[in-house]
């Protein structure tokens, strides 16, 4: 497959859709870069499939306009996806960042926006996909876990790596102690894939993502 260049038109901030189910602090996190001017991009709107989560409040602090659409009130996976996007196109998102969205996504929102989802993951993919990766590493005796930026295809936690970062697993970690510990890699992460994906200088060679690498 040719190599694809990938980001917005150079003139135009990258319009950020965030999708989040419920904390929110890697919302916060790319909500803040965009203020400190680390992260080239507008927040246009965040989206929750459940009412009432921490994350909301993160939007209205920043006056970022935010959405609940509840995945229980649709019938399919299709149909809930398609009022996504029916939102997401209607604001203007270019690139949809999921931080913490625990729905799975098919190719409904990927065929709407091709090569701009992105996820981020607690652990260094393709170890420890699915929930409580931390918890999956220290059981699994790892000694190194991390964060892993990715863009997202069809399958679970799969799609080309942007970015990773590693953590070192402690003798006396608990999955909390772990997880606060990647979680502030997350923080970092994130803003700085988003930059380079906005940037416009990636490409995706097969598996591999090219032209460009966060410190
Ligand atoms: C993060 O650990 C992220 O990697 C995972 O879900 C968690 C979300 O946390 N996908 P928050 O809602 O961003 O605080």
């Amino acid at each position: 497959m040719p190599s694809q260049m990938l980001g917005a038109t150079p003139q135009k901030l990258m319009q950020l859709g965030v999708l989040i189910s419920g904390r929110g602090s890697n919302l916060r996190s790319i909500i803040e870069a965009t203020q400190n001017g680390k992260l080239d991009a507008e927040v246009v709107s965040v989206l929750s499939n459940r009412p009432d989560v921490e994350g909301l409040a993160h939007a209205e602090a920043a006056n970022i306009p935010s959405t609940v659409i509840p995945h229980g009130s649709f019938a399919d996976r299709e149909s809930f996806e398609s009022a996504l996007v029916e939102h997401l196109q209607r604001v203007g998102a270019d690139t949809v960042a999921l931080a913490g969205f625990d729905r799975i996504i098919t190719a409904t929102l990927l065929r709407a926006f091709p090569n701009r989802v992105v996820n981020i993951h607690p652990a260094l993919l393709p170890a420890f996909k699915g929930l409580h990766a931390q918890k999956q590493a220290l059981e699994h005796g790892n000694k190194i876990t991390g964060a892993t930026v990715h863009f997202v295809d069809e399958e679970m936690d799969h799609g080309p790596i942007i970015a990773q970062a590693a953590v070192l697993i402690e003798d006396d970690d608990t999955e909390a102690t772990l997880a606060a510990r990647i979680l502030r890699e997350e923080h970092r992460l994130y803003p700085q894939a988003l930059q380079l994906l906005g940037s416009g200088k990636l490409r995706i060679d097969g598996r591999t993502v090219r032209g460009g690498r966060v410190k």
